[in-house]
């Protein structure tokens, strides 16, 4: 038996900022909130409602994750968040329209007393929006120390032991790692020269790590994806994760397509469309915003499907992505996918996905999850980069070199090891030994 690693308990109580208090960020909240007061359940959240089996299937021993492994509690989670637009949760709520008016009144009192906290935002990042509750300083780096300022600040005012950092925040415009992001010195001079390089989200990434907080990066944008922050989370001990909530149809795409290649069928093309109509459907629908956005959901299907391994399958196919802003569907995105497989003497087939979700809705419990998890894996002493937590993310980030893990299986198996390894329980390979001689 491995020998379980020691964890620091996960006493006193653990503060989640987030960068973004829209509609992913205020539905987190009123559902942690809900559930805490006993309205909802926690559908969707690993830590909350998964089993992990351990030893031999014989042994019939499948504890709760949370039980499993020493987690905060919910009850222990305090809410805080940065935002140009100076709403509180429930006004900010009531604009996203996720949730309906019963379940809003039954935290309205929670949502109304959480005020966001002025941002660091610069519109040529984010080009559709604009807001008043904003950080003034004539250096980036300034700014920078104002974002220390305020983790510290709220952790003193409610008494937090610990902080974790969660991007909720719009996805900023393409930027492609360059010079001054390879290195903390350079980052870190180009943050007082006010280099265009460095965006809003990689000051609130650096300020997280300097508070030794872990960051979590929901959005496509690179925040902590560039060496020089990766060299800061490892020099401090620090957990980082990224990027982009793997929710909607990325979600789908990676079930569907490892299914297709365990079978080995072929895939001609794969057109995915969206509509969608709440403020990340506008800030999309600018190219700069949607490049971004493009290059996380297009990586999917290629280290999946690996034509190199595979090139009579997989060598052409055509993918295509599109998202089309239209305000009347609100966060009730709609999908469609197209999938035009081969299969046995080349015959075509295909796949029709129509998929109507409500993006909020299952990107809240990703936001729990990571969290939590961030906050167990600082607690173990993992810092840097947490693969394990690839499960999460549409575009997942790995140590330089080294190809992603898409299959949302492989990367479920990845997290649920990682847990076992953690506690000293054996991994979990599904070979049943003992049926050979
Ligand atoms: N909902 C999903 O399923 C999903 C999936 C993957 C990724 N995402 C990403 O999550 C993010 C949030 O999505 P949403 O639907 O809540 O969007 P939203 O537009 O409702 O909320 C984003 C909020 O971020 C604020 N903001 C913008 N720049 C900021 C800055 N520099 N500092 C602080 N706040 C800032 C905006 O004012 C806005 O209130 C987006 O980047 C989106 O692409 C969402």
């Amino acid at each position: 038996m491995p020998s379980p690693t020691p964890i620091r308990p996960a006493t006193g109580r653990l503060g989640v900022l987030t960068p973004g208090l829209g509609a992913v960020a205020t539905t987190f909240m009123a559902g942690v909130e809900s559930i805490r007061r006993g309205h909802s359940r926690p559908i969707g959240s690993l830590t909350q409602m998964a089993t992990i089996r351990l030893g031999k299937r014989t042994e019939k021993r499948s504890p709760l994750i949370k039980e499993f492994v020493p987690l905060a509690s919910l009850d222990d989670i305090v809410f805080g968040a940065w935002d140009p637009i100076p709403d509180d949760a429930l006004t900010a709520a009531r604009t996203a329209g996720v949730l309906d008016e019963r379940d809003l009144a039954r935290v309205a009192d929670f949502l109304s007393a959480i005020r966001p906290m002025p941002a660091v935002f610069d519109n040529r990042y984010v080009t559709r929006l604009n807001g008043p509750n904003v950080k003034k300083g004539n250096t980036k780096r300034i700014l920078a120390e104002q974002l220390r300022q305020d983790i510290r600040d709220f952790k003193a005012a409610n008494k937090l032991d610990r902080v974790v950092v969660v991007w909720c925040a719009s996805t900023e415009t393409y930027i492609v790692p360059g010079e001054v992001h390879q290195t903390l010195k350079a980052f870190e001079a180009a943050m007082e020269s006010n280099d265009d390089a460095v965006a809003p989200s990689m000051l609130y990434a650096w300020a997280a790590l300097m508070e030794d907080a872990p960051f979590c990066n929901g959005a496509p944008n690179l925040a902590v994806d560039i060496p020089a922050l990766q060299e800061l989370a490892l020099a401090r001990g620090v957990p980082i994760s990224g990027k982009d909530f793997k929710t909607g149809q990325t979600w789908l795409k990676t079930v569907i397509a490892p299914g297709i290649k365990a079978r080995m069928l072929g895939l001609a093309g794969w057109y995915s469309t969206n509509i969608l109509g709440n403020r990340d459907g506008e800030v999309l629908d600018d190219p700069a915003s949607f490049k971004t956005k493009e290059a996380s959901k297009l990586s999917v299907l290629h280290t999946i499907l690996q034509p190199e391994l595979y090139p009579e399958l997989y060598k052409d196919f055509s993918h295509v992505v599109r998202i089309n802003y239209y305000p009347p569907r609100g966060d009730n995105k709609e999908g469609w996918d197209n999938i035009d497989i081969v299969g046995w003497m080349n015959y075509p087939m295909q796949i029709k996905v129509n998929f109507l979700c409500r993006d909020s809705i299952l990107a809240a419990p990703l936001v729990l999850d990571l969290a939590l998890f961030s906050d167990l894996a600082q607690r173990a002493g993992m810092k840097g980069i947490q693969e394990w937590l690839s499960f999460y993310y549409k575009s997942p980030m790995t140590a330089a070199g080294l190809q992603p893990e898409h299959d949302l299986f492989i990367q479920q198996t990845k997290l649920k090891n990682t847990l076992r390894h953690l506690m000293g329980e054996e991994q979990i390979t599904h070979l049943g030994l003992e049926y050979y001689p």
